[in-house]
């Protein structure tokens, strides 16, 4: 397209040269019969009268003409009367016919020399060519408006050719980017159900190790109860005679009185070891369904800071002489949940807490007020105000896959016969069920800080009761 329109504009600026150049001609003859006119008419008289002298004088004068080539004044009787040539150029003669006519030429023009109706003689007058600088002149403004037209259009080409090509570059990318894009969708999705597995996996685990758990020590305590109802058996069996068939034995004397009460020692014995393994195995099935947040709990209205303030002797007990307890207790505000579930808690951090800082060192247990809005809000719990309990200690602290795992049941780092791993599953249990929510801040010598968020119940705290 740019093309043909460089095209036309160079036969448009060609037609423009060629027209100007044939204008130029025809004013330039127009120019010269108009001289001639001129010569003919000043030199008839001349002619007439054969005074070549003052012939030669107008002829002479026509030389101050640069234009002009060469001149020639003829009588009637083709006889030259005057005429000039420039050098290195030829007579007008010479080119003459041999009646004395000119030859139809582009620059050469004969005029009669008339004399009222009578032709006396002719004027010739032939044109210079035209300098090259001059003509170079005349056809360099149309030459220059087409060159720069040309150019013009060639940067156009240029320019569409850049746009073209980034046009094409950006189409590429385009298509780049969507295939890139689709390529994401795919890889989400993947990843979407490959981490829908792993929660399946992670479930199944976690439900592997409660029931692993649970079946351990339920097992233990069966075991426990189990071997106490055989050895009971065995003594009753040894004393009863009646359990072989036989009479019952005759009133014994003083030594078998002693045998008697070591008999009945030893029953008691497996008895409490027996109803001790039934204990244990009520509180396993207590803290599972605590964990499970289904143990019946008896909430009422109660003020943290009271609360710890109240067990605060059991607790520095707990903890031993090496381990000091800072209390920042800056909260009175009440909250509703079950009184000893909610000592039991405090005490099991504090444990947990001590048991991190074998080399000794210091608790704080700090209750705060705590608002939750848009501008401080919490993962997990509405706006609105509540009462923040933290157990901070500075202990060895947890490594990542401990603080993940720490809220599972059954999940310990302690020496078998140490922990049960149940602790801190029954607090988040029990803090949940009471509308709250239970966080670990910890890091591998760090420290540990646990979180406890109640929600605050406007109301009097009611005393315990007894
Ligand atoms: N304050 C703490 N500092 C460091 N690690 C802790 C802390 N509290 C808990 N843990 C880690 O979390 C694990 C689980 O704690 P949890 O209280 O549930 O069970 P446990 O203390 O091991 O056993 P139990 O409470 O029955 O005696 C602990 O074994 C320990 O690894
Ligand atoms: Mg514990």
């Amino acid at each position: 397209m740019l093309l043909v329109a460089a095209g036309l504009l160079l036969i448009a600026g060609a037609l423009a040269a060629a027209y100007q150049y044939h204008s130029a001609r025809v004013e330039r003859r127009h120019q010269l019969v108009t001289q001639a006119n001129i010569l003919a008419a000043s030199v008839t008289a001349a002619i007439a009268f054969d005074d070549r002298a003052a012939a030669q004088e107008y002829v002479n004068a026509l030389m101050l003409d640069p234009r002009l080539d060469a001149a020639a004044v003829y009588n009637e009787a083709h006889r030259q009367v005057a005429g000039f040539q420039r050098a290195g150029s030829e007579p007008i003669a010479d080119s003459l016919a041999a009646d004395g006519r000119a030859p139809h030429q582009r620059q050469l023009v004969e005029v009669p020399a008339r004399q009222g109706a009578t032709t006396v003689g002719r004027v010739y007058l032939r044109a210079a060519d035209t300098p090259l600088m001059v003509q170079l002149t005349r056809y360099s403004g149309v030459a220059l408006l087409t060159i720069m037209a040309v150019l013009m259009l060639a940067v156009l080409a240029v320019a569409q050719g850049v746009l073209t090509r980034a046009n094409d570059a950006l189409h590429r990318r385009a298509t780049e980017l969507a295939d890139a894009n689709e390529r994401l969708n795919i890889e989400m999705a993947q990843r979407a159900r490959t981490e829908e597995a792993l929660r399946q996996s992670q479930k199944m685990e976690a439900i592997g190790q409660l029931s692993g758990g649970i079946a351990h020590d339920f097992n233990n305590l069966l075991m426990i109860i189990k071997s106490s109802l055989t050895l009971l058996q065995q003594k009753l069996l040894q004393g009863d005679p009646s359990a072989d068939g036989t009479p019952a034995s005759p009133p014994r004397e003083r030594g078998s009185d002693d045998g008697r009460e070591a008999r009945e020692q030893r029953i008691r014995h497996y008895l409490d070891v027996a109803q001790d393994g039934i204990d244990r195995a009520a509180s396993l099935t207590q803290r599972l369904l605590s964990f499970a947040r289904q143990q019946p709990l008896s909430p009422r209205l109660l003020r943290l800071d009271v609360l710890v303030r109240d067990i605060r002797p059991l607790l520095e007990h707990s903890v031993g002489s090496g381990v000091e307890i800072d209390y920042r207790l800056d909260s009175h505000r009440p909250v509703l949940c079950d009184a000893n579930q909610m000592e039991n808690t405090i005490l099991n951090l504090v444990v947990n807490a001590r048991d991190a800082m074998p080399d000794g060192g210091r608790i704080v247990i700090g209750v705060d007020d705590l608002r939750i809005d848009a501008d401080h809000p919490m993962e997990g719990l509405p706006d609105g105000d509540y009462v923040h309990l933290r157990v901070v200690d500075n202990g060895m602290g947890m490594s990542e896959e401990v603080r993940r795992k720490a809220f599972e049941p059954f999940f310990t780092t302690k020496p078998v016969g140490k922990g049960t791993g149940l602790g801190l599953s029954t607090i988040f249990g029990f803090i949940v069920q009471s509308r709250g929510l239970a966080s670990i801040d910890s890091g591998p010598g760090r420290g540990t800080t646990i979180h406890i968020v109640l929600p605050h119940v406007p109301g009097e705290a009611t005393p315990e009761v007894a």
